[in-house]
Parts: structure tokens; C-alpha cells; sequence
């Protein structure tokens, strides 16, 4: 899409169950937003439903099912809409979707207990492994990591040529995958986060968690056939593959065993690295709320102060207050917690989606309610969600 141009899709549902479309981080009016009970009822099998609205800002976006566990049945796309004025700044881009493969029907993990996760399966088995100590929770039995689709027996190829600026638009629409991202002979230049500008900042590897987006401007200046890899952050497993390949160049495969050198050292993004290019006014908060997220141990629930959705109530709030939301991880795992129709202020950046750390990992972010509505706010992580990592934002 174009930035300003309408979009209208009209979803017609074959599946044997309902389904509804999400327009990850796009600003949505609220009856567009996708989210069954919240914003509209699931479209039943055999019925249609019409999305339509104005894409608008520019950025890389996603688009999913928000029903159930319907991502990892791969209902999951890459929206990206183009800046009104193409840009000079890059000669062509590419897009690298991140996802975890799943060979049978997904369904709810058994949270209860000091478990692991499967051990077998072509990767050699997932573990759930953080800090070299088993994690509390299961992970689901993933049987490969993909790019754009592939697995990494045959990876996609993004081309270029001698001279040129690459723009890579990353996402991950993954279920419960978080990823290291690195490109062999090359420096990552992030130029935006979750679609948002930012001042360029060059890494040589950055984490991608489920629901966000980095777009990087690679220099095309080292020739050759480079390894892109994707190696998940909280699991051991094989990485997902891609190939930068320049278009002059002899070989067509990296060199066998290549590893970038960003997957195991170097410079790696941090939250507090992404300096919006808007100048950001200084918010104070009419609103706060502090959000503690746990889960994993002794139940099978993942809670926002101790509570699972839908058993929680709404957090109320009202047109155009600026809202502040705390939030501290009690959990062995990472949550990356999203925001629904709304751009959040994070440090001096604007996000969508937020990676909250685990063993106590801290995140506050600030927005303002500028889009009134029944929105989501839930981790993006989908068996997480379904266990009822969630809460709806209210304007009341
Ligand atoms: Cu990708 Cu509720 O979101
Ligand atoms: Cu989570």
C-alpha cells in the first residue's frame, strides 16, 4: 500500500471455524480492529466481513488472525505501507517474515510444574533454555524456524548489487519465537522500529520479539553470497536462514558453516538506542497504571496483576489523557507486550510492541488516548495470550 491509500479487503471465511483479521500496529478506527468479543464478532464460517480504512502512517506492519491459536496455522502476513514520496534513501528493499513451524494442530501447553519442553523433532528438539537454566513453562513443539516460509534447508535469496542501500524490512508474526538477527559482512543500519523513523543506529545484531518490526539499511560494499540468520533467543534450535546474495557474485550459497558474527557477540540493539526523529514533547502522566506480568510456574495461567483475561476487568481510561503503563516482569520469560491503535513513547522512541525482560525486567511506556475505542493490550506471544496475558483498554 501507499500511505493515504484506502484499503478494503473483504475476508471471506472458509475455514471450519471463525477467524477475524488484525492490522498489527496500524492505527486502525476501532471497528477495524480485528479482535473477536472486543471490537466485533468472530466471522463464522462461510460468512464475509469487510475491513476497510485509510493506511496511514507509512511503516512495516503486520496483519494475523486474532483468533485462538490461528498464527501458528500460519494465518499471519507482512503489511507494509510505503511512504508517500518514495524514498531516495534506499534502492530497493526486501522483506524477511520470522516464523516457528508447527507440523500438527496447536493447542494449549501444560503450564503446571517445573517442565521442559519436547526434545525431539529435525532440530535435535526445542529446550527451554534461558541463562543455561530449564525454564518453568513448556515451549511448543516447533519443528523448524522459518524465513519468508523457508526453512534452512532453502533459504530465500535477497539480491542486490555492488553499491546499493538495502532496505530489510524485519518481522516476526512468529506464536512464541523471539529472534537474534544478524547478516554476515555487514552492519545493520536500524532506520525504524515497529514502522516508526528513527536516528540511525548501526548493530551488528538486534532481538526481534513476536510482534515487532526493524527495518535496517544494509551497504551493499562487501560482494559475495552472506548468511542472514535468526537464531531464537529462548530456546536451543537451529536458526532460520536466508541468503544476501550480490547479483555479479560467483557463488550462489554462503561457504558452508558461515555464521554472522553478530549471533554470538558484537553490538546488539537496546531499547534505549532508538531516538525517534520526531521531536517527541515531553508527556507527563494523567494516568498510571502499574501492570506486573507472571505466569509459568506453579499454574498454567500468564497473568497481568495476578489475573487472566477475560477474568479481569477493563483498565479505564479518557480521550485524551496522557496514560502511563508500568509494567515489571515477575517470570522467567520474555513477554513482548503490545498495544492495540495506539503508538506508545518508550524512552525517546515510538513503539507498538515492547519487549519486557524476564527475572525482573522493567518497561514503562507512556500514550495518549487519541483513538477512543474498546483496544487490546495483551503479549504477543500467542500461547501466553491464551492463557490470559491480556486486559482491554477502555475509554470511558
Ligand atoms: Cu498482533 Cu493483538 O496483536
Ligand atoms: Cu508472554
Amino acid at each position: 500500500m501507499r500511505e493515504g491509500e484506502r484499503l478494503r479487503v473483504t475476508v471471506r471465511n472458509e475455514l471450519p471455524e471463525g477467524t477475524t483479521i488484525h492490522w498489527h500496529g496500524v492505527p486502525v478506527p476501532n471497528p477495524m480492529d480485528g479482535v473477536p468479543g472486543l471490537t466485533q464478532d468472530p466471522i463464522a464460517p462461510g460468512e464475509s466481513f469487510v475491513y476497510d480504512f485509510v493506511a496511514d502512517p507509512a511503516g512495516s506492519y503486520l496483519y494475523h488472525s486474532h483468533v485462538g491459536l490461528q498464527i501458528d496455522r500460519g494465518l499471519i502476513g507482512a503489511l507494509v505501507i510505503e511512504e508517500r514520496e518514495p524514498e531516495a534513501a534506499y534502492d530497493r528493499e526486501h522483506s524477511l517474515v520470522l516464523d516457528d513451524y508447527l507440523s500438527q494442530v496447536p493447542g494449549p501447553l501444560e503450564g503446571r510444574g517445573l517442565t521442559m519442553g519436547p526434545t525431539r523433532g529435525p532440530m535435535g528438539g526445542m529446550r527451554g533454555m534461558m541463562g543455561g537454566r530449564m525454564m518453568g513453562a513448556q515451549v511448543p513443539p516447533y519443528v523448524g524456524l522459518l524465513a519468508n516460509g523457508k526453512l534452512p534447508g532453502d533459504p530465500p535469496v535477497f539480491e542486490t548489487r555492488r553499491g546499493e542501500r538495502v532496505r530489510l524490512r524485519i518481522s516476526n508474526p512468529s506464536g512464541a519465537t523471539t529472534f537474534r538477527v544478524a547478516v554476515a559482512g555487514h552492519r545493520m543500519s536500524v532506520t525504524h522500529a515497529d514502522g516508526r523513523p528513527v536516528v540511525p543506529v548501526a548493530v551488528d545484531a538486534l532481538h526481534v520479539g513476536m510482534g515487532e518490526r526493524y527495518d535496517v539499511i544494509l551497504e551493499s560494499d562487501n560482494p559475495g553470497a552472506w548468511p542472514i540468520m535468526a537464531a531464537p533467543l529462548e530456546v536451543t534450535a537451529s536458526p532460520a536462514e536466508a541468503i544476501f546474495r550480490y547479483a555479479d557474485s560467483a557463488s550462489t550459497r554462503p561457504e558452508a558453516g558461515a555464521v554472522p558474527d553478530g549471533i554470538r557477540g558484537g553490538r546488539v540493539l537496546e531499547l534505549h538506542d532508538l531516538r525517534s526523529t520526531q521531536g517527541l514533547d515531553v508527556l507527563s502522566p494523567d494516568r498510571r497504571f502499574d501492570l506486573s506480568l507472571s505466569g509459568g510456574m506453579m499454574s498454567s495461567d500468564w497473568t497481568i496483576n495476578g489475573r487472566a483475561y477475560p477474568g479481569a476487568g477493563a483498565l479505564d481510561i479518557h480521550e485524551g489523557e496522557v496514560v502511563r503503563f508500568r509494567m515489571v516482569n515477575h517470570s522467567m520469560m520474555l513477554h513482548p507486550m503490545h498495544l492495540h491503535g495506539h503508538f506508545f513513547r518508550v524512552g525517546r522512541a515510538l513503539k507498538d510492541t515492547v519487549i519486557v525482560p524476564p527475572h525482573m525486567g522493567r518497561v514503562t511506556f507512556d500514550f495518549v488516548a487519541d483513538n477512543p475505542g474498546r483496544w487490546f493490550f495483551h503479549c504477543h506471544n500467542i500461547y501466553h495470550l491464551e492463557a490470559g496475558m491480556a486486559r482491554e483498554i477502555r475509554y470511558v
